[in-house]
């Protein structure tokens, strides 16, 4: 069959924070995630995120290092210095569109800065233009997992509304340099991580006693979407498209079976960790599934009448979400495996990799659906894809027909979707070069359809090497035959 929709674009994604290394040069601050280190895991598909890593005193102790330890985002995939040559690999595939962050650490190391880093301006100006030389659009991400952690310890992170500010400065900055050539922004990757942890935007319960963590969590999420709402507003007073949309963690699930108790249990979760956010940013208010749900946690929000009509005045343009797995629901938890970011229900009908993340193509049908039944707005995959751990073989390559497979049918499902009527208009897989991945740190939790030679700790040559799946991409891009 062929794929129907002709101007689709399909491209790559990967962040700053996992994929660019070279943490502290050119002026650049740390971020939390950078302060992380690597540590084996015992058992790959128990872990939901490991929350203890992100204590204040375990993260500072990375700043001395006294114990050597491994820090693999401050590595990354040495992008940095290699970015030509994994633009042109992009480009080799046939991709239409580069998705990828801009580290707010490299712009504004301390956030309260009158002025932007020039060498922080300067590389990515070499990028976006490369990546305009080869014939790519790209969407930049403003925030991907990394607030400068200077901010966290003379702010106090996300509660501190001033933070908010520092945010919009930093985004009229990359507006100002960047507006005429960037095709779309994505103001927070993900942003309902921090309502999950907040720790990962440098906003920590040990700066707050007396603060319960839900309102710890709940505020930062506030804050950070009356950042993203503002960010809109000046984006479309400075840019000439409106094409600013949200990225948020989608968790699609379903109810374990039609016991009628089951649904609701469902229905409640499904309101609370998943339509909360879209609607947010969709509808520009607080669902009164959530009032209520605050009322119950006795979370009070700092905000006032201003902030809400930023809100409701500033919705999107268009959503987009993480795709990679789906789980279930049942009032009788009945066996959980890993998920992104979190533990999900099982589901008897569905395989997993190796970290337990249940493989769904059909549900990324169903949940292109359901958001474009619900909202109504334009939809973009900004992330899926399937984390293998791989080695290169004697000829060089890796033969991923695991994930050939999983493209393949991912693809079939987005256009069963266009088929159904759904307004669905580009796919950026994640990690499209491999890197070191956000919830365990391993280099060898790999995405890519290109191999980048490094292991767990780093040891080796941080060379690029085409997989199988690459052959393939390339191939469907200049065939549209799946
Ligand atoms: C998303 C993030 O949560 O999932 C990425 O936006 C992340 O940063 C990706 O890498 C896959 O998760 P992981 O933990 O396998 O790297």
């Amino acid at each position: 069959m062929k794929f129907t929709k002709k101007d689709f674009l399909w491209g790559g994604a990967t962040a700053a924070n996992q994929f660019e290394g070279e943490f502290n040069k050119d002026g650049k601050s740390l971020n939390v995630a950078e302060m992380v280190p690597y540590v084996k895991l015992q058992d790959r598909a128990s872990i939901p995120l490991d929350i203890s890593a992100f204590a204040k005193k375990n993260l500072e102790k990375s700043i001395e290092n006294k114990e050597g330890l491994h820090y693999p985002k401050r590595i990354g995939s040495n992008h940095y210095n290699r970015y030509k040559e994994d633009i042109d690999l992009l480009a080799e595939a046939k991709m239409d569109i580069y998705r990828m962050s801009i580290s707010w650490g490299r712009i504004y190391p301390n956030g309260d800065e009158s002025k932007p880093n020039e060498k922080g301006l300067e590389f990515y100006h070499n990028l976006l233009n490369y990546c305009k030389q080869k014939g790519l659009k790209v969407m930049v991400t403003l925030h991907h997992f990394d607030t400068p952690y200077p901010i966290g310890v003379k702010y106090g992170g996300w509660m501190n509304k001033e933070v908010i500010n520092m945010f919009v400065k930093y985004a009229k900055t990359l507006f100002t340099e960047f507006g005429n050539i960037v095709d779309f922004w994505l103001p927070f990757n993900e942003i309902n991580v921090s309502c999950f942890a907040p720790m990962m935007s440098a906003t920590f319960p040990e700066d707050y006693p007396g603060v319960s963590y839900d309102q710890l969590r709940f505020q930062t999420l506030h804050n950070q979407l009356i950042a993203q709402a503002e960010v809109v507003q000046l984006g479309h007073e400075m840019l000439k498209k409106k094409n600013i949309g949200c990225m948020i963690a989608n968790m699609t699930t379903y109810p374990i079976d039609c016991n009628p108790v089951n649904i609701i249990e469902w229905q409640k979760s499904e309101q609370v960790s998943r339509y909360f956010f879209f609607d947010m940013v969709a509808k520009g208010e607080y669902p009164t599934y959530i009032i209520k749900l605050f009322e119950k946690l006795n979370v009070r929000l700092d905000t006032n009448p201003e902030e809400m009509n930023i809100l409701k005045n500033n919705t999107v343009d268009f959503l987009s979400f993480s795709y990679y797995m789906t789980g279930t629901v049942a009032k009788k938890e009945e066996g959980k495996t890993g998920g992104n970011l979190m533990a999900m229900g099982k589901n008897p009908f569905l395989k997993a990799n190796e970290w337990g993340w249940q493989i769904d193509p059909q549900g990324l049908r169903y949940t292109l659906n359901d958001l474009w039944n619900r909202y109504h707005l334009p939809i973009f995959i900004s992330e899926n894809g399937i984390g293998h751990d791989e080695k290169l073989n004697d000829k060089k390559t890796v033969d991923d027909d695991y994930r050939i497979d999983y493209m393949h049918q991912h693809f079939i499902a987005i256009n069963d979707a266009l088929e159904d009527g759904v307004d669905v208009f580009g796919y950026t897989m994640w990690g499209v070069i491999d890197l070191v991945s956000a919830g365990t740190s391993e280099m060898s939790k790999r995405y890519g359809l290109v191999y980048v030679d490094y292991d767990d700790y780093h040891n080796g040559t941080g060379d690029r090497f085409k997989k199988k799946s690459f052959n393939w991409f390339k191939n469907f891009k200049e065939t549209l035959e799946l």
